[in-house]
């Protein structure tokens, strides 16, 4: 038991140099390997969430009505609790949040351009030919913005989304802050 608990709360570091030290990986973990998978890691996914929760803080700001919405919901959500776990995260019942994230990426995805990506064929794309090997960039920030797929795309409009059964997860192509296909 003791050691089923250990793992369950094994940092990131330590479980990969627990599976070097094991040996069991199909693949060597090579101390550049770990470093690498770190520098990855932290790079990938400090920054991406911290201007995402800036961007969803200052349109809160500019959007009050969203704002008074989203805070009662927190409230009432964790009464009485001056700390807050991913645990309680994931119990509780917070919908409207999650609609303020979905909202805050649509106009601010932190990768506006996604990465780049390489035709592995020749194309067509809305009549355009598109050679074989020509680096492919994805301007999700015009998409989250096209007044085409959305209304008053300048406001701060959770509810949009309450509507709208629009995902993020790649198959809804005018919402891919994610980006979408293999490497999403
Ligand atoms: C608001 C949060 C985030 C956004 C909007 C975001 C967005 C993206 C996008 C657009 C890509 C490129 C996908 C593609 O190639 O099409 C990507 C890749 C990646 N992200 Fe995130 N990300 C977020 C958070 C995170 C976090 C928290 C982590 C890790 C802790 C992370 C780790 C990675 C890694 C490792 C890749 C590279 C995957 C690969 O190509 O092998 N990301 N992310």
């Amino acid at each position: 038991m003791e050691c089923e608990n250990k793992t369950a709360h094994e940092s990131f570091i330590s479980l990969l140099l627990r599976l070097q030290k094991e040996g069991s990986m199909p693949i060597l973990l090579t101390n550049e390997t770990i470093t690498a998978l770190m520098f990855d890691m932290l790079g990938a996914g400090s920054d991406t969430s911290s201007t995402t929760l800036n961007w969803a803080m200052t349109e809160l700001i500019r959007s009050m009505a969203a704002m008074a919405r989203a805070q009662a919901e927190v409230r009432e959500a964790f009464k009485g609790k001056s700390i807050i776990t991913e645990d309680d995260l994931a119990k509780s019942r917070i919908s409207y949040l999650k609609l303020v994230f979905k909202e805050t990426l649509r106009p601010h995805p932190t990768s506006p351009l996604l990465i780049p990506c390489q035709c592995r064929e020749t194309c067509q794309v809305m009549g355009y030919d598109i050679p074989k090997g020509t680096a492919m960039f994805v301007n999700v920030w015009a998409i989250g913005r096209d007044p085409l797929y959305w209304n008053d795309s300048k406001e701060l409009k959770p509810e949009r989304f309450e509507t709208k059964n629009l995902d993020f997860r790649g198959t809804n192509f005018e919402f891919i802050p994610f980006g979408a296909g293999r490497r999403m």
